[in-house]
């Protein structure tokens, strides 16, 4: 796939390359992606481009994400979701693979679970209890390592993400959980509408 046209886009996948290439162990080179991260959610042409980006998620059920570049040679992604004011997402992971998820516009709160049964992971019943909840803003990035389990809450206005997977959703399964029954269900992860970020 074609590097992104917008040069701030084009850079960040520069400098993730760059990373990769390095050999890090996860932890530390997701966190330096992070890092890398930051100028690109400021960056005046990606807040322009992003103004033009379809409503990709409007609640817990219909969940799609823009694809902007799948790296041929590490398989990383960038992703974006637009999200409609005051939705709240399904309590679910992004499989086993890296995420970070920077806000470009709007506000979102992010609540954390963890899991307090020994049931199979991919089975159930799964027992969660809430660890955390953080707010985020423009400019911030919600580092969300393998198999952490949470739920985006949406604020009083529609919020637009830059998201940069480990992998391709639809290669790996994703789980959502049901706090009342402890289900647990695996999926693909988002639909993907692949779209230029020029
Ligand atoms: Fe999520």
């Amino acid at each position: 796939m074609e590097k992104p046209q917008l040069p701030a886009a084009r850079r960040f996948v520069d400098e993730i390359r760059a990373l990769y290439a390095q050999d890090l162990d996860p932890d530390i080179l997701w966190s330096k992606i992070k890092d890398a991260m930051g100028p690109l959610l400021t960056d005046p042409d990606l807040k322009e481009s992003s103004k033009t980006w379809p409503l990709t998620v409007e609640g817990a059920p219909k969940v799609k994400n823009l694809l902007f570049y799948e790296d041929p040679d590490y398989g990383f992604v960038f992703n974006a979701t637009v999200r409609k004011a005051n939705s709240v997402t399904s309590v679910h992971d992004h499989g086993d693979v890296w995420t970070l998820y920077g806000l470009i516009e709007g506000h979102e709160t992010m609540y954390r679970y963890e899991r307090s049964d020994d049931a199979p992971r991919d089975i159930g019943p799964a027992k969660l209890k809430q660890v955390g909840r953080h707010n985020i803003g423009p400019g911030d990035v919600d580092s969300v390592p393998p198999g952490n389990i949470h739920q985006e809450h949406g604020g009083p206005e529609n919020s637009m993400a830059f998201i940069v997977r480990a992998q391709k959703a639809g290669t790996f399964k994703q789980r959502t959980y049901n706090q009342e029954t402890g289900e647990v269900k695996l999926n693909d992860g988002p639909t993907l509408i692949p779209h230029e970020l020029r």
